[in-house]
């Protein structure tokens, strides 16, 4: 992975062409989803995906131009500071709506992608498309009135804002969310090995807060480390580092505090309790968020947990 701010125009330009076609590939998935059912938006979506193509071609002859004939594969995963979505081949009973949501927080991605492409290319014809790219994408948020939704406002600007806003919920949500996740877990196993060893209510929690606060360094830092924050513009790495630090810490505070009741049975299992509220929530905001099917994000979570919580009691019996 690379970070955008690293990548030189050539580079800009290869990953614009491999976006544009997985945008168009993605919107053409999108209007045979919607065919059958709803043929007008089914249309929509096709001249979008021919929009999508026409961007690529412009691209690519851009690209021919300036830097010649091969074009390394560079893709949206390869570069940080992109969302990670949901692939459209799978999201097979996805309603209009969604399909909406989905397009239109592609477009506003897209749109700051290429708006400060533009501003860092320095060769003038390169930047004069890649501004025209960023404003075809903007045109793009009228999606909504193109697809003849009537619930939604007219005003094409508090869509756009709508879009931007839920990007950056994504950009934000999805680092704290596995920092919340991997604290709770990762925790788990130091806290009941101290408990069942030592059977001191105090240590327990002293050990529980070393390990939540440890967690929540390493977490940190890698968040910081992860996204310069120059593509996503979602701010400092360290403020974002900080903030996935202390999500961390909070996932396995959880159950670290109930060892500040000193009856160490009466802590141990509301420490359990917690324990198995947590996975719950954590296996539901995976399903809600991070389209995992619930099943396997259930399977993955509570039986995973419930292996490391097991290992804990396990050792510290031992
Ligand atoms: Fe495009």
């Amino acid at each position: 992975m690379k970070p955008f701010s690293e990548l030189s125009e050539q580079e800009i330009l290869a990953l614009a062409i491999s976006s544009e076609d997985e945008d168009a590939r993605t919107y053409a998935t999108f209007a045979n989803m919607l065919m059958d059912k709803f043929p007008a938006s089914g249309k929509v979506f096709v001249e979008m995906a021919e929009e999508e193509h026409e961007h690529r071609r412009r691209l690519t002859d851009m690209y021919q131009k300036k830097f010649g004939d091969f074009i390394p594969l560079i893709r949206r995963s390869d570069v940080i500071g992109f969302v990670r979505h949901r692939p459209a081949w799978l999201m097979k009973h996805a309603s209009l709506e969604k399909i909406r949501d989905y397009s239109e927080i592609i477009e506003a991605e897209n749109y700051n992608f290429y708006r400060r492409a533009a501003k860092r290319a320095s060769d003038l014809a390169i930047k004069s498309l890649l501004n025209e790219l960023a404003l075809a994408e903007k045109g793009h948020s009228s999606l909504a009135d193109r697809l003849g939704d009537k619930h939604l406002t007219p005003d094409a600007r508090v869509e756009e804002e709508e879009a931007q806003r839920r990007l950056f919920l994504l950009q934000v949500i999805q680092p704290g969310l596995v920092g919340l996740m991997d604290g709770s877990v990762s925790t788990l196993a130091p806290l009941f090995a101290a408990a069942f060893a030592t059977h001191s209510t105090w240590e327990t929690f002293l050990v529980g807060m070393a390990a939540s606060i440890g967690a929540g360094i390493s977490m940190g830092f890698a968040e910081a480390l992860s996204d310069d924050g120059k593509l996503t513009g979602r701010g400092h790495p360290i403020i974002r580092g900080l903030a996935a630090g202390v999500m961390t810490a909070v996932g396995g505070l959880g159950h670290a505090l109930p060892y500040l009741i000193p009856d160490f049975w009466t802590a141990t299992i509301l420490a359990t309790i917690i324990v198995f509220v947590e996975l719950g929530v954590i296996s539901w905001i995976r399903y809600r968020y991070m389209d995992t099917p619930f099943m396997r994000a259930a399977f993955q979570v509570a039986v995973g947990g419930f292996l490391v919580f097991l290992a804990g009691i396990l050792i510290g019996n031992a």
